[in-house]
């Protein structure tokens, strides 16, 4: 019966201004995200925003985790998260603030979409951050652009092993206990520019190169999208330079800063909201917790096929 409230005037949209992130508004009682959107409209949103805000909708943490699976091929975890329903985990990234990042953006396998629910609001500060790289990439100058089309970054840490299993297992379907020394070998091979060597029994090297720049795999165009200016909360943080070893200019940092700083919209939560990312095209972060009562879960995921 719900269904057939898709498309009627149960919900409206309000693009955030200056940002252009999709905004729906429920304009009845009792609305819910689950059986409001379908995911051609979804998909079609994320393809001409980048990001959709669901706003007043009355959907609980299980439809949420619902609304995630019936939209995505395959639905995976943070490793260092713990979970919380089957496809969501709620998000501990301390209390610092987290800089913009491509979720997973220096690992081997990178999510199409990021999903986020708010189950508890702050009262202050705290906001989720959202910036799209279309319109960054766009306001980079063109000597920096050039740089960036160019040269690949490159990302060096050591993880430990039992994280490294983890991860693997989602992404290779395999049992945790049965990650071994040649599922390294696997990914190394799978995945151009990742290369993972044993330390020791405890720690592996990762060396991940790869574009700053993305093609949207909703809208098809081109993104600064990546996790250049991401601390790394559950690991040692990883060492960015360009592919070939040499440092990235100070000048190019700042630049990014700048230029993506000035295009982050800050998002203030309302209990109940859901925010979906393009994780190829939009990059999130969280200002510093001003509210250690927030409680927000997150979800990672691929999309369905076209
Ligand atoms: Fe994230």
């Amino acid at each position: 019966m719900e269904k057939l409230f898709a498309n009627s005037a149960c919900f409206y949209r309000n693009p955030v201004p200056c940002y252009g992130f999709e905004r729906i508004l429920a304009d009845a009682q009792d609305m819910k995200v689950i059986s409001s959107i379908n995911t051609q409209t979804l998909y079609a949103d994320l393809a001409h925003s980048g990001a959709v805000i669901y706003r007043d909708f009355s959907d609980s943490l299980e439809d949420f985790n619902d609304f995630v699976s019936e939209h995505s091929s395959k639905v995976t975890f943070d490793p260092a998260r713990k979970a919380a329903t089957s496809n969501t985990a709620e998000i501990d990234a301390g209390v610092l603030e987290m800089g913009l990042h491509r979720e997973n953006g220096n690992l081997p396998f990178n999510p199409d979409i990021q999903w986020f629910y708010c189950l508890q609001a702050a009262s202050k500060g705290s906001q989720t951050t959202l910036c799209d790289g279309e319109k960054v990439l766009f306001d980079l100058s063109s000597s920096t652009r050039k740089i960036f089309e160019n040269n690949r970054i490159k990302f060096v840490r050591r993880i430990p092993f039992a994280n490294v299993q983890r991860f693997l297992s989602i992404e290779l379907q395999v049992p945790i206990d049965q990650v071994t020394d040649e599922h390294l070998e696997i990914v190394n091979e799978m995945v151009p520019g990742q290369t993972y060597k044993r330390i020791d029994k405890n720690l592996i090297y990762s060396e991940f190169n790869t574009d700053a720049i993305t093609k949207s795999c909703f809208s098809g165009k081109k993104a600064f999208c990546n996790s250049l200016l991401s601390p790394s909360v559950n690991y040692e943080p990883p060492k960015i330079t360009w592919e070939d070893g040499t440092e990235i200019s100070l000048d190019v940092w700042d630049e990014i800063k700048e230029v993506t700083s000035r295009n982050t919209y800050d998002h203030f939560w309302q209990q109940g909201d859901i925010i979906v990312v393009d994780n190829t095209r939009v990059v999130h972060g969280r200002r510093k917790l001003d509210d250690p009562k927030r409680r927000i879960f997150g979800a990672q995921s691929y999309r369905k096929g076209e």
